[in-house]
């Protein structure tokens, strides 16, 4: 059983968080916001395990070993997948804790094609465009 009680699952291109588009993604790196997540959790009393993964296949064996290992509740931000993976979706309806969807960026001013969520049809809350703060507030109304 895995100590951890937060998932945070960081998918495709978030590991260039800080160099990537910074005038859409912010200037964090993807360390300092594992870093503050960590900590705020440590504050908040519950412990945050933080991945990332450019591969669907990677990112949804991680999902389907939260099922088991004591994962009560998993914030996601599935980058690109989000708009494509019907596979990731059925991971995530495979899980049973809570799960909240995280988008840097307002996916609904930009193109169309981010305008659609496949995760959207299993998250229990969706926060976008608020930056590195949206994983912050994600955690916290978990806790709450
Ligand atoms: C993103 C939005 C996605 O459309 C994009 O493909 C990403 C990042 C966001 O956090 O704003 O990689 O999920």
């Amino acid at each position: 059983m895995s100590k951890h009680q937060v998932l945070v699952l960081h998918g495709p291109n978030l590991n260039l968080l800080g160099s990537r588009e910074p005038e859409i993604y912010g200037h964090q790196t993807l360390d300092d916001i594992n870093e503050s997540l960590v900590n705020l959790g440590a504050e908040l009393g519950v412990s945050v395990n933080a991945q990332q993964s450019n591969h669907e296949g990677v990112l949804i064996d991680t999902i389907q070993a939260a099922r088991t290992d004591g994962t009560k509740a998993i914030i996601i931000n599935p980058g690109a997948f989000t708009h494509t993976s019907v596979a990731i979706l059925d991971a995530l309806n495979a899980f049973a804790g809570q799960v909240i969807e995280v988008h840097l960026s307002n996916v609904h001013k930009r193109e169309a094609f981010r305008h659609h969520s496949y995760v959207s049809q299993r998250a229990d809350g969706v926060i976008v465009g608020l930056g590195a703060r949206g994983y912050e507030l994600a955690l916290r109304a978990l806790v709450a």
